[in-house]
């Protein structure tokens, strides 16, 4: 049998094929779990000089409270943009390079999507990686943005939401200054009543927020002096989220830009730096 690099199995001893397998499943291991640190490097196909618009968008949080990524699908707005900057304030591990605000202190936060389940399929799983198993325990594999070994593995650290399969509700991250951050996942579909409650530090929404939700987003964030991001296309035409975001020249009535048939024209906030897709 040969492998990639014309490496003859039948001629390895024992050793040499079980330290050729340690390697490769070495280099899974970290493609897999080594999602946080691989992301935006200075060099190679995926170097962050690429990425203006993601770059702009993680600048902003210095800047803004309120932020918003309205652009094409597929650009790497839920986990370049979204859920790269959620990781970072909800781990302290800001990179050398990192444009935007810092929080010092553990952070609360929310990340939320439209559905319960494409918050689990998507939010929770760019986050917190798949399903897994810890012995009889049902647990997040750790194959998301946030580290592994960062995910609180004690009884109380995380704890699922009820009458919705596999969704997780709550979760303790370690931050870097030795304190837990704790992160909620929440829908919309959940209504404007599930985002009340208490102060929040940073909330993501990806995918479009009906405005009652925004709006109750906003009081959450208004005593923390915190931070809201919005990541999403806008599918669903000149509804009022995407109306307070367009800048006024954009706005329906504007010359020279109401461009297509639904009367709102993103091309400019779209962003193609990105490398292949998946
Ligand atoms: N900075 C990045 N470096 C490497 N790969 C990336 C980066 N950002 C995104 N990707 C990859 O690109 C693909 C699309 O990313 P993502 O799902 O974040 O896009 P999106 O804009 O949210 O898409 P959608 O329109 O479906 O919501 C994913 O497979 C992701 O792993
Ligand atoms: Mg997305």
């Amino acid at each position: 049998m040969i492998l990639a690099n014309q490496i003859d199995v039948d001629t390895l001893s024992d050793d040499q094929v079980r330290d050729l397998l340690s390697s490769i499943w070495a280099i899974e291991d970290k493609e897999r779990y080594g999602k946080f640190d691989a992301m935006f490097p200075e060099t190679g196909p995926y170097r962050r000089e690429l990425y203006a618009k993601h770059m702009e968008f993680l600048e902003a949080s210095a800047k803004y409270r309120e932020i918003c990524a309205m652009a094409a699908n597929r650009i790497g707005k839920t986990f370049g943009m979204g859920g790269y900057a959620i990781t970072c304030h909800l781990t302290g591990l800001y990179p050398k390079w990192w444009p935007g605000r810092r929080f010092v202190s553990p952070v609360r936060a929310w990340a939320a999507g439209k559905t319960n389940e494409t918050t689990r399929d998507i939010v929770q799983t760019v986050l917190l990686g798949d399903i897994g198993f810890e012995g009889q325990r049902k647990f997040v594999d750790g194959s998301g943005l946030v580290p592994r070994n960062l995910i609180d593995r004690t009884a109380g650290g995380l704890s699922w939401k009820q009458g919705v399969a596999d969704l997780v509700d709550t979760v303790k991250i370690r931050h870097v200054s030795g304190g837990w951050s704790k992160l909620g996942l929440k829908s919309y579909q959940q209504g404007r009543g599930a985002f009340e409650g208490t102060a929040q530090h940073v909330i993501w929404l990806d995918e479009e927020a009906p405005m009652d939700v925004y709006g109750e987003c906003l009081v959450r964030t208004a005593t923390t002096n915190g931070i809201i991001m919005l990541t999403y296309t806008p599918l669903s035409g000149l509804s009022d989220v995407v109306l307070q975001f367009l800048p006024a020249s954009m706005q329906p009535g504007a010359d020279d830009v109401l461009t297509d048939a639904d009367g709102y024209h993103v091309t400019d906030l779209s962003f193609g730096a990105k490398g292949d897709d998946e």
